[in-house]
Formats: C-alpha cells, sequence, structure tokens
C-alpha cells in the first residue's frame, strides 16, 4: 500500500523501455538498494539486478530475501559515490534511488554517477523524503517548533535529533536532476493520506486498505495534495 504509487510509475516505466529497447529482460540498478524491496520483486518480473549499498547486513538480508522468492540479485558494497568504479558505464536501462538521496554526503557526484551507468534513454526512478511531510508530521505530534524549523531549514531537517540528514522538495529534485543532465518527467506524491490515517481506519476493514490505495494514486497527482506527501517520486531520462 505505501509504494502503491511508485509501482504504477515503475511498471509503465518498464514497459515504455521494454518497447524502446525491443529486450524483455532490462538490466537494473538499486542504488541504495537496502535489504530488496524494490530489487527482488524486479528480478520476479524477470530483470537483471544488481543492488549497490554499503550495508553487509542489508545485503545478507537482501541475498536471503532473493533466494526465499528464487531468484538471483546481484549485491554490491558499495557507496553510490563509488557507483562508476563498482559497475561499467553506459550499461543500465534503469536505475533506482530510492530513500537513498537523504543520506548521501554529495548529492549531485551521485547523480552525475547515476547518469553515467544509464544507457542514452534509461531512466533514473528518485524517490525522497519531503520537508512539507515531516513539519506537517512534526506539527501534529504537538512538536510546533520543530515543524516551523523543518519548514525553515534549507536542508528540511527539523532538529538536531532529526534522523534524516536531508529532504527535497519537488522543486528541489526537480532542479538537482536537471542540474545532473536528465529530462525530468512529473513529480508524483508517495503517502499523501496513509500516513495521516490512523491505522485502526484501514486495519481490519473490508476494502478499506484498497479504497486507500485508490485515493493516493488520485493524490498523487494532485496539484495540492502532491506537496504533502510523505515522500516525492520522479522519473528522469537520460538524454
Ligand atoms: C531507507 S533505506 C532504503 C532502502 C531501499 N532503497 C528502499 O527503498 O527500500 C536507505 C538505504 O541507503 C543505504 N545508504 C545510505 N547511505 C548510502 C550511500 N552513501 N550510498 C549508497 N547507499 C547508501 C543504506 O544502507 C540503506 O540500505
Amino acid at each position: 500500500m505505501r509504494t502503491a504509487v511508485v509501482w504504477d510509475a515503475l511498471l509503465a516505466e518498464l514497459a515504455r523501455l521494454g518497447e524502446t529497447t525491443g529486450r524483455e529482460r532490462l538490466d537494473i540498478v538499486d542504488a541504495g538498494g537496502g535489504t530488496g524491496g524494490f530489487a527482488v520483486p524486479l528480478a520476479e518480473l524477470g530483470h537483471t539486478v544488481t543492488v549497490v549499498d554499503p550495508s553487509p547486513d542489508s545485503l545478507a538480508a537482501l541475498e536471503r530475501r532473493a533466494k526465499e522468492k528464487g531468484v538471483g540479485v546481484r549485491g554490491l558494497q558499495g557507496d553510490l559515490a563509488d557507483l562508476a568504479d563498482l559497475l561499467d558505464h553506459d550499461d543500465a536501462d534503469l536505475v533506482l534511488c530510492h530513500s537513498v538521496l537523504e543520506y548521501v554526503d554529495d548529492p549531485i557526484g551521485a547523480m552525475t554517477a547515476v547518469a553515467g551507468l544509464l544507457r542514452r534513454g534509461g531512466a533514473v526512478s528518485v524517490l525522497a523524503a519531503n520537508p512539507v511531510a515531516a513539519a506537517l508530521h512534526r506539527a501534529l505530534a504537538g512538536h510546533f517548533d520543530e515543524a516551523r524549523a523543518a519548514l525553515a531549514d534549507p536542508e528540511g531537517r527539523w532538529g538536531d535529533r532529526d534522523p534524516t540528514p536531508r529532504r527535497y522538495t519537488a522543486e528541489a529534485l526537480s532542479e538537482l536532476l536537471a542540474a545532473t543532465g536528465f529530462a525530468v518527467g512529473a513529480v508524483h506524491g508517495v503517502r499523501v493520506f496513509a500516513d495521516l490515517v490512523p491505522s485502526r481506519l484501514v486495519d481490519g476493514e473490508p476494502g478499506a486498505a484498497e479504497a486507500l490505495v485508490a485515493l493516493e494514486q488520485v493524490a498523487a497527482g494532485h496539484p495540492v495534495l502532491r506537496d504533502i506527501a510523505t515522500q516525492l517520486h520522479v522519473l528522469a531520462r537520460r538524454g
């Protein structure tokens, strides 16, 4: 439910890439792919998937998850900054950068390295935390000063104890991608309502989860609601 909007966009992009390349089995890199929440289902769809992640524990969990599903996913230990050394240039159809740009020291360097991996016409899928949602969630928890701080801070952080080093508005994400040579598509909101609605209104209520997903799919592109989503998703193509 929390990733339905991202999967809608990914599946449409995979279909487009399949048509333009004439290949059913696409080459995908999941940069900061962690335990394989996206990588393993993509491998189950028949694609060749490589995860790059600095965490040995995450890579071990990825291997277990892939084995359970009966698929192979290559795991490489490394940082986004090492992508050019770890993988061949111009060799990937799709690179995922999900929930990782928040943590990298040099986002411009990271996205430049991602662009270098992609074949011409290839795409990057970026998912990142939204500072507006951080402010909303801090305010709803009664932390009004922290909400104000998240809105004022250029990195979208609500204070020194905020575990997320950086967040991105839709504008900041688009600017980062354009500055690193990508043609940027529409930005969509992910989890507009899902993190605001009490789980008791969804769990165990017949049809509620499906109705919430359908609502999220409409809200993702809504001109006002998009910008309060917990995360923002964008697909961008290498020209
Ligand atoms: C929140 S998890 C997201 C995992 C996965 N992309 C997903 O969406 O389920 C963040 C991941 O980024 C990885 N990470 C943190 N800093 C990184 C860096 N500089 N380069 C690559 N990966 C990094 C972490 O090890 C972790 O697996």
